[in-house]
C-alpha cells in the first residue's frame, strides 16, 4: 500500500527520497512523487505509473535541496493520475503533503473550504488536508497541523512541509505506521523500516495520535493536545542484506530459500530441549489466563488465515480447547460472541492489515484477551494487543507471503506446545514435539534440495488455466495456501479443497490432464488421500503428489512426486508448503508474470 519517505539533513534529499521510494515499491503502488523544500519555495515532482517514470523526468543536479518528502500512492480516492499522485500542494504552492490512509470527512471539509474560496485541483482526500492546514497556518506549521487534525476523522500517516519553515517536516499518525530514523545531523521519516535501513538502524516509532516535529538535529514528539511524549530510540533488528536481492532473481525466491534460516531465528531461544520447556517471553504475563481459555478465535486474512487454520488444528489437538479461525473481515461485522474465557489471536505478517486491526479492536471492545502473532516489530497490531509473539523471520518483501507463513505456523506450534504442557500434553509428548520442531529448519533445507522437480512440474503445467489442490487434516490449509500462491502470482485459477469434498461436487471439474496437486504425506489419513488420488486419476486428472521421503508406492499413482522428509503430522505443513511455493514461483516466471509485484495486489493491505 502507499509508502511515505521524508528526509531532513545536510545531503541532497532527492536521491535519498528516490532510493527510499524504491525500497517501498514492494508494498504496491500506482504513482509516485516527491516535494523538495527550500526557503520560500516547494517543488513538487510527480508521475503516474512506476517509479522509473518519475525517475526519467528528474535532473538531480537541478535539485540540491536537503529537505523533502516522497510518496508511493495506491489509488483509493481518485484514479492513479499525475494530478492525484502525492505530494499535494495547497493553492498557494507553499505547502506540500503526503498521506497514507483515508480522511473520512473529506467531503464536508471540502465543501467548507470551497465556501471559503479554495479551488481544488485533485479529487483526493489528501488535498483537502493540505488546503485545511494552509488555511489554519499562522506562522507555525506544527500548530496548523494540530488544529487541522482536530477537524479530521479517519486514518492517517502524513507528512507536511512548508516553504516558510524549510528545515522542518511535521508528521502525524493515526492508524497508519510512521517511523523516524535517527542519523548524524539527519532524520529519515518512513512508513516502513525498509526505507530507512540504508541510513540507520536507530529508530523512533511515532504512536497513534502523535505529532512529530522533525529537523536535521531535533525530533520532538507530542500528542495531538501538545503534551510532550518521551520516546526511546530503538534498534531495528533487520539488516540491509535482508531487503536486497543478494543475487536472487526475485524476492519471493530469496524468501523461499531463506526459510531454513528464518525458522532457526524464529525458534532460537524458544525451545529448551534440556529442560523440556518452551520459552515465550511475550506470553509470560498472561500464560495463566491463556491456559484457562475456554475458547480460542484465530483471526487473520489471506495466507495468515491459512496459517491460523493450521493453528486451529494444533490448538484443538494439543490443548483440547475449541478453536475457530475467522476471516478478520467477517469477524468484525458479524456481531461476534465473545464470552468470558474467549481468547483472540490475531495473525499478521505486516501487523498493519486494516481488517485484522479492526477485528482486534472489536475483540478488545468486547472484553477478549487479544494476542498478536506478528512479524514486523513495532507495527500497529503488536501495539494494540495485550501480549504476543513475534515471528522474527526477517523482512518479507515479495508480495506473496512465504517465509511469514512458515513463521506463523511455527509460532502457533510453539504456542500450542507452550500451553499444551500446562494442560494435557505429557512431558514426553511435548519433548517429541519440540525435537520435531527443532529439526524443521534442516528438513526445509532438504526439501529445497528437490527444487528442480518443482520447476519441472511448473514447466509441464504452467499453460493450464485451472488447477486443484487437495489436502486432508493439517494439510488442508496447505492446499488452500498452495492454490492462493499459484493464483496470486501466476494468475492461474486454482482452488484448494479438503480432499474428501471432491466427490461432493468439484470432481465434476476434472478433465483430461488437469493438474491436481495432492498432499499425500504419511499419517492418519494417508489411505484416504490415496483413494482421493485414485478418484482423480480415474477421471483423467494429472496427479502431482507431495509425499513422504521413502514412499515409493505413491509413484504408481502419481504423475509426479515431490518428496518431503518425515515429521510429526501437526508439523507437516511446514514442509509440504515448500514445494507448493516453488511450483507457484516457477509457474509465474514461466508465464512471464511480475512475481514480486503481482497485478492488483499490495503487500500490506491498510484499507478495508
Ligand atoms: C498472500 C498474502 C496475503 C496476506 C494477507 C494478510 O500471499 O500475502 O494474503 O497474507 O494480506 O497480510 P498480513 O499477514 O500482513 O496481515
Amino acid at each position: 500500500m502507499c509508502g511515505i519517505i521524508g528526509y531532513v539533513g545536510r545531503k541532497p534529499a532527492l536521491p535519498i527520497l528516490i532510493d527510499g521510494l524504491r525500497r517501498l515499491e514492494y508494498r504496491g503502488y500506482d504513482s509516485t512523487g516527491v516535494a523538495l523544500v527550500q526557503p520560500s519555495e516547494v517543488t513538487v515532482l510527480k508521475a503516474a505509473g512506476r517509479l522509473s517514470v518519475l525517475e526519467g523526468t528528474l535532473d538531480y543536479d537541478a535539485h540540491p535541496q536537503t529537505h523533502g518528502i516522497g510518496h508511493t500512492r495506491w489509488a483509493t480516492h481518485g484514479a492513479p493520475t499525475n494530478v492525484n499522485a502525492h505530494p499535494h500542494a495547497d493553492s498557494s504552492g507553499k505547502f506540500a503533503i503526503i498521506h497514507n490512509g483515508i480522511i473520512e470527512n473529506n467531503r464536508t471539509l471540502r465543501t467548507y473550504l470551497e465556501q471559503k474560496g479554495v479551488i481544488f485541483t485533485s479529487e483526493t482526500d489528501t488535498e483537502v488536508l493540505v488546503q485545511l492546514i494552509a488555511q489554519l497556518y499562522e506562522g507555525d506549521l506544527e500548530q496548523a497541523v494540530r488544529l487541522a487534525l482536530r477537524e479530521v476523522s479517519g486514518t492517517y500517516g502524513m507528512a507536511v512541509v512548508c516553504a516558510d519553515e524549510p528545515d522542518l517536516i511535521i508528521a502525524a499518525r493515526k492508524g497508519s505506521p510512521l517511523i523516524v530514523g535517527v542519523g548524524q545531523g539527519e532524520h529519515i521519516l518512513a512508513s516502513d523500516a525498509a526505507a530507512i535501513l540504508a541510513h540507520t538502524t536507530q529508530v523512533v516509532y511515532i504512536g497513534d495520535n502523535e505529532i512529530a516535529r522533525i529537523t536535521p538535529d531535533s525530533l520532538r514528539i507530542t500528542t495531538l493536545d501538545a503534551v510532550p511524549v518521551a520516546k526511546e530510540t530503538e534498534e531495528v533488528e533487520w539488516t540491509l542484506d535482508q531487503i536486497e536481492l543478494a543475487g536472487y532473481e526475485h524476492f519471493m525466491l530469496k524468501e523461499i530459500y531463506e526459510q531454513p534460516e528464518a525458522l532457526e531465528n524464529c525458534l532460537r531461544g524458544r525451545i529448551d530441549l534440556k529442560e523440556g520447556v518452551i520459552h515465550l517471553g511475550g506470553l509470560a504475563d498472561c500464560a495463566r489466563e491463556l491456559t484457562q481459555a475456554k475458547r480460542i478465535i484465530i483471526t487473520a486474512c489471506g495466507t495468515a488465515w491459512h496459517a491460523g487454520l493450521v493453528g486451529e488444528y494444533l490448538f484443538e489437538e494439543l490443548l483440547r480447547v475449541p478453536t475457530e479461525t475467522e476471516y478478520a473481515s467477517e469477524f468484525r461485522y458479524r456481531n461476534p460472541i465473545i464470552d468470558e474465557g474467549t481468547v483472540v489471536i490475531a495473525v499478521s505478517q505486516s501487523g498493519e492489515t486494516a481488517d485484522t486491526q479492526a477485528a482486534i479492536r472489536e475483540a478488545k471492545q468486547r472484553g477478549a484477551l487479544v494476542i498478536g502473532v506478528v512479524n514486523v516489530v513495532g507495527a500497529t497490531i503488536p501495539r494494540e494487543t495485550d501480549a504476543g509473539v513475534y515471528l522474527h523471520v526477517g523482512p518479507e518483501i515479495g508480495v506473496a507471503s512465504t517465509k511469514a507463513f512458515t513463521g506463523q505456523v511455527a509460532v502457533l506450534a510453539l504456542i500450542s506446545c507452550f500451553l499444551g504442557r500446562r494442560k494435557h500434553l505429557s512431558p514426553s509428548a511435548a519433548m517429541q514435539f519440540m525435537k520435531a520442531l527443532s529439526a524443521i529448519p534442516d528438513q526445509i533445507r532438504t526439501t529445497l534440495g528437490h527444487a528442480d522437480t518443482a520447476e519441472k512440474v511448473a514447466r509441464e503445467y504452467a499453460s493450464r488455466e485451472n488447477w486443484l489442490y487437495l489436502g486432508r487434516g493439517y494439510n488442508y490449509p496447505v492446499a488452500l495456501e498452495g492454490a492462493l500462491k499459484l493464483k496470486e502470482i501466476s494468475y492461474i485459477h486454482a482452488e484448494g479443497l479438503p480432499a474428501a469434498e471432491m466427490k461432493h461436487g468439484p470432481l465434476a471439474l476434472i478433465t483430461d490432464g488437469m493438474p491436481v496437486v495432492c498432499i499425500a504425506t504419511t499419517g492418519s489419513q494417508y489411505d484416504k488421500i490415496l483413494s482421493n488420488i485414485s478418484e482423480v486419476r480415474a477421471r483423467g486428472g494429472s496427479v502431482i503428489a507431495i509425499a513422504t521421503e521413502g514412499d515409493k508406492d505413491i509413484q504408481d499413482l502419481a504423475d509426479h512426486v515431490l518428496y518431503v522428509p518425515d515429521t510429526l503430522e501437526p508439523l507437516q505443513p511446514l514442509l509440504t508448503v515448500i514445494p507448493l511455493q516453488l511450483i507457484a514461483y516457477h509457474a509465474a516466471v514461466i508465464r512471464g508474470c511480475n512475481v514480486d509485484k503481482p497485478r492488483n495486489l499490495a503487500k500490506s493491505v491498510t484499507v478495508e
